[in-house]
C-alpha cells in the first residue's frame, strides 16, 4: 500500500521519550529535503500535535523559516472499527503524498496502536536506559541477569508482521531500540543494559543504536515548539551550548541509523 517510507515512533510504556523522539525526527527530516507528514495516535496526551502547534504559533519565529510537517491527529472514538478506517485511510493519503510518514503512538496498548504499528517500515523504540524499562521488552532473571522470555510488546511486534502479511505487505520490519536519557554516573547499570540488550537483540530481532543523553534542554523546547536543530538560529534564552552539540551529534546518529539518507540525495 504505502509509497512513502513510514517510521513508527512505539513503546508501550509512557514517558519513554517518544513524542520527543518523534519531533526531533520530523525535523530531522524536513531539514534532508523531505516531504514529511506525522501522525498522532496519542490522543489522551498529543504531546506531538501540541509540540507542533506550539511550533506553528510562534509567529515571531517566522522569519527563522522553521519548518512544520503536514500533520494529522487521529484520536479514538467509541466505535473502534471506524477509527481503524480513519487511521488506515490516513496513511494511505500521507503515504500517497509524502516520502516519509512519522507516526507517534501511546504508551499503552491499545487497538489503534496496534494498527498503528503493523505500518512501520521502521519501529524506533526509546528506551530509558533502566531494567524497569527493559521489562517492557523482555523478562529478566535477577539472579543469573539473563533473558528469561520476551514480553508482551516484544510479541505484538512480532503480531504485527502478520497483520502485513495479510495486507500483501512485506513482513519485514527494521526495529531500532534508542537508549534515552542516557546518565554520565551510572556505569553498573549502563553495562547491564548493554548486555542484556545486545543478548536480547538477537533474540528478537531488533537493533540497538546509540542512545540519546539525559539533557535538560530536551524538556525547555516544547512550549516553543523548538527541536535541537533549530538552535543553529540565534533565539534568545538557547544559546547553543557544548552539551547541545553533543546532543546534535546523538540525534543525527539516530537518522543515520534510519537510512533515509539516499532518498533525501536522490529527491
Ligand atoms: N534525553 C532526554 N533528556 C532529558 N529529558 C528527556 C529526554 N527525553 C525525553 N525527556 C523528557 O521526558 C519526558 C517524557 O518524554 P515524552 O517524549 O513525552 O515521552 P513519551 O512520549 O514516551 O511519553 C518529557 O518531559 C521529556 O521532555
Ligand atoms: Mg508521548
Amino acid at each position: 500500500m504505502s509509497k512513502a517510507h513510514i517510521v513508527v515512533i512505539g513503546n508501550e510504556k509512557g514517558g519513554t521519550g517518544k513524542s520527543t523522539v518523534s519531533m526531533h525526527v520530523i525535523v530531522s527530516l524536513l531539514g534532508m529535503g523531505l516531504r514529511v507528514g506525522s501522525i498522532d495516535i496519542d490522543a489522551r496526551q498529543a504531546t506531538l500535535t501540541r509540540y507542533i502547534q506550539n511550533r506553528q504559533a510562534r509567529k515571531d519565529f517566522a522569519q527563522l523559516g522553521l519548518q512544520v510537517p503536514d500533520h494529522v491527529a487521529v484520536p479514538p472514538t467509541t466505535d473502534p472499527a471506524a477509527d481503524e478506517a480513519r487511521l488506515l485511510e490516513t496513511m494511505e493519503r500521507m503515504s500517497a503524498t509524502h516520502d516519509v510518514v512519522v507516526m507517534d503512538t501511546p504508551g499503552s496498548d491499545h487497538y489503534l496502536s496496534r494498527l498503528g504499528h503493523s505500518f512501520a517500515d521502521t519501529l524506533v523504540t526509546p528506551l530509558n536506559d533502566s531494567l524497569v524499562d527493559l521489562d517492557v521488552l523482555a523478562r529478566v532473571d535477577p539472579l543469573t541477569m539473563k533473558i528469561i522470555r520476551p514480553s508482551h510488546y516484544a510479541e505484538m511486534v512480532w503480531e504485527t508482521k502478520k497483520t502485513r502479511a495479510m495486507r500483501g505487505e512485506k513482513a519485514v520490519v527494521d526495529w531500532i531500540v534508542l537508549r534515552n536519557r542516557l546518565a554520565h554516573l551510572d556505569a553498573r547499570n549502563k553495562q547491564s543494559m548493554e548486555k542484556l540488550l545486545a543478548d536480547l537483540s538477537k533474540r528478537i530481532g531488533f537493533r540497538v543504536v546509540p542512545g540519546l543523553g539525559e539533557r535538560v534542554i530536551y524538556r525547555s523546547m516544547f512550549l516553543e515548539g523548538l527541536t535541537l536543530l533549530d538552535l543553529r538560529h540565534k533565539i534568545p534564552g538557547f544559546e547553543l551550548n557544548m552539551s547541545h552539540v553533543a546532543a546534535r551529534q546523538e540525534l543525527r546518529a539516530l537518522v543515520e541509523a534510519i537510512g533515509l539518507g539516499k532518498m533525501a540525495e536522490a529527491g
